[in-house]
């Protein structure tokens, strides 16, 4: 029943009219277990301004949202943030729905969006970095944010009520009926804040930092912090929070944290595994173990986002590596996690190649390699269980060394 939804007041003249996705649980290999929103925002004071649509297949939802408190004909202003079609999926429809007096979009933003719709360029106004608009007494401030996450990012700031609309910035992949961070258990909300920066911004740090630089130069009042997607941030601690944790992950420090990331077929690796976690432990090193067989490469990413250390482990199979661990590099391999120090082992019958691929992978990656590969020919005796473990060991001297 399209027409049973509603818009939630969020501040005086803001209202959250995005849709609610209960059901996604994969959003382009980020395994999003807690669903998502794609949040868009009315603004109704003497003209009514939409910020962001949504996903094509939730526009009856946003409308039905809209139209709760206007009828969505009497939208004047469109800005659009983000080209990405998880917030402009609808923008088409919803132009042509309500034929709006202007269309806002960075410069970069109104070519995304002509590529993606193959729609008038001149329908579109672009907007100059730092541009302050008058929309019928609500006055925003344009401001462009690169690569965070994508080129055409902006960001939106509505002066009256000190709201930021920050597009993909401070979100989270995080379905729920509660609309402000605080109504959400922080256990919750703080890992996938953290799971969200991991999957999408982790290879944009340089980035992310020069945006957070700016932004603060701009010294902006920001009483409430509404991203595209999850909840909102209203309290001080939240946001002040929020900033913290995007500036540490932006740097991405040497931690005490160790990521161990292995397969086996017959269970060698896996000892090996057992053995080198037993080594990381010794040596102070907090250790986090992911069996691939059944873990999720966004799990991994996620906790490799504060680790200082990261090893791999994989059996030569067709002198290769397992699929398993081939999914988890390709997936690491492009989020560029940074300041790592590592290794790579794993068991073998003849050829042995896989532990070798391994570290060649790590050094592509810029992990520094703090062991040599360790191999073991079929199953490991006592004596290896003790390489191992020694392995673990001097990985974890190297990174206790970086702190
Ligand atoms: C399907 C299959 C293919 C394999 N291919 C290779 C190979 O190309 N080169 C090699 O050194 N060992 C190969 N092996 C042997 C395994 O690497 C060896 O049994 C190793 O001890 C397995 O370690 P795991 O117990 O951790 O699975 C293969 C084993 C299987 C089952
Ligand atoms: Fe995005
Ligand atoms: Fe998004």
């Amino acid at each position: 029943m399209a027409d049973s939804f509603k818009a939630i007041k969020v501040t005086p003249s803001v209202y959250w009219v995005g849709a609610i996705d209960w059901d996604i649980r994969n959003f382009h290999g980020y395994l999003t277990s807690r669903g998502s929103t794609y949040n868009a925002f009315l603004v109704v004071g003497e003209k009514v301004t939409l910020i962001d649509t949504v996903k094509a297949a939730f526009k009856d939802e946003m409308f039905s949202r809209i139209a709760s408190v206007v009828d969505p004909q009497k939208i004047d202003y469109i800005i659009s943030n983000h080209a990405e079609m998880d917030h402009s999926g609808c923008l088409p429809d919803t132009i042509a729905a309500v034929n709006p007096e202007k269309v806002f979009t960075s410069r970069m933003g109104q070519k995304a969006l002509v590529e993606h719709f193959h729609m008038d360029a001149s329908s579109l106004t672009p907007v100059d970095e730092g541009e302050t608009v008058d929309l019928g007494g609500k006055k925003f401030t344009f401001v462009e944010t690169k690569m965070c996450h994508w080129p055409d990012s902006m960001v939106s700031y509505l002066h009256d009520e000190a709201v930021l609309f920050s597009q993909d910035a401070f979100g989270m992949h995080l379905a729920s009926h509660e609309r402000f961070i605080d109504e959400l258990d922080r256990g919750v909300t703080d890992y996938e804040a953290m799971k969200y920066y991991a999957n999408i911004l982790t290879p944009l740090g340089s980035f992310i930092e020069k945006t957070l630089t700016k932004v603060a130069s701009l010294d902006l009042k920001i009483d409430v912090v509404a991203p595209d997607h999850g909840p909102l941030l209203r309290r001080g601690e939240d946001i002040g929070g929020v900033i913290e944790k995007y500036t540490k992950w932006a740097k991405q420090p040497p931690t005490d944290k160790v990521v161990v990331v292995y397969d086996s077929m017959w269970g060698s690796s896996q000892k090996m595994a057992r053995a080198i976690e037993e080594g990381l432990s010794d040596g102070g090193a907090k250790v986090k173990m992911f069996p691939m067989h059944d873990s999720h490469r966004s799990d991994v990413i996620t906790d490799l986002l504060e680790a200082g250390g990261f090893v791999v482990g994989s059996a030569t199979m067709n002198n290769g590596i397992l699929p398993s661990i081939a999914d988890v590099m390709c997936y690491l391999k492009g989020l560029k996690p940074r300041n790592l120090v590592g290794g790579a082992f794993g068991s073998y019958g003849w050829s042995g190649e896989a532990p070798k691929i391994l570290n060649a992978t790590l050094e592509e990656m810029g992990v520094e390699i703090a062991a040599a590969p360790l191999r073991v020919m079929y199953v490991p005796d006592d004596k290896q269980i003790s390489k191992s473990r020694e392995f673990g060991l001097n990985i974890a001297k190297k990174m206790m060394a970086k702190l």
